[in-house]
């Protein structure tokens, strides 16, 4: 393994009550810089190594490093890892720019602050004109779009996107 591992799984096993395993003493490492893709048919196990880096599911046995550091025990917001889920996860009661702004507002940023941020992140997305909208209000890709500007609007060390093109054009 290299020593330089960004994220570390370390014989990561997840079984869940009931006896379902979704992930069996799985070993891998993500280099700094590097694009990874989970591949395998439904059920395998990708949303399940996703949300054990992210810190939203604790593995039954194993060990999650960042840069080295032993992070299994972290809560998601202590890590600096933002995830694109499946279902998006939007907040259904906030317009865009406050689910954008979320992690910012969080994270103590000055109102300006946030503003422009939130700004550079939708114009990156192409949604700038969409900043008020409500989410009921977005199709589904522009939706999608929402969530990969909530996520890299924070600047995390690791970005996971669980089926980020399913719902985009070319
Ligand atoms: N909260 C849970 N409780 C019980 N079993 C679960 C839970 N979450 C996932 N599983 C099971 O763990 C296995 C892996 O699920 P996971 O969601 O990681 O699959 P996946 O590879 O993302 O599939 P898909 O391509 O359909 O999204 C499946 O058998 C699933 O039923
Ligand atoms: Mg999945």
């Amino acid at each position: 393994m290299a020593p330089d591992a960004l994220v570390r799984l370390q014989k990561v096993s997840k079984v869940f009550p009931g006896g379902v395993v979704g992930l069996d003493a799985v070993e891998l490492d993500i280099a700094p810089g590097e694009f990874l893709t989970l591949l395998g048919p439904s059920g395998c196990g990708k949303t399940t190594s996703l949300r054990v880096i992210a810190g939203f599911e604790s593995p039954t046995s194993g060990n999650v490093l960042l840069e080295g550091r032993d992070i299994t025990g972290l809560r998601p917001f202590d890590r600096p890892v933002n995830t694109v889920f499946q279902d998006y996860a939007l907040f259904p009661h906030m317009d865009v720019a406050e689910n954008v702004g979320f992690g910012l507002s969080l994270r103590g940023l000055s109102g300006a602050e946030q503003a422009k941020r939130v700004g550079e992140a939708l114009d990156m997305v192409g949604l700038a004109d969409k900043l008020g909208a409500r989410v009921f209000e977005l199709s589904g890709g522009q939706r999608q779009r929402v969530a990969l500007a909530r996520a890299i609007v924070c600047q995390p060390r690791v970005l996971l996107l669980d089926e980020p093109l399913s719902a985009l054009d070319a």
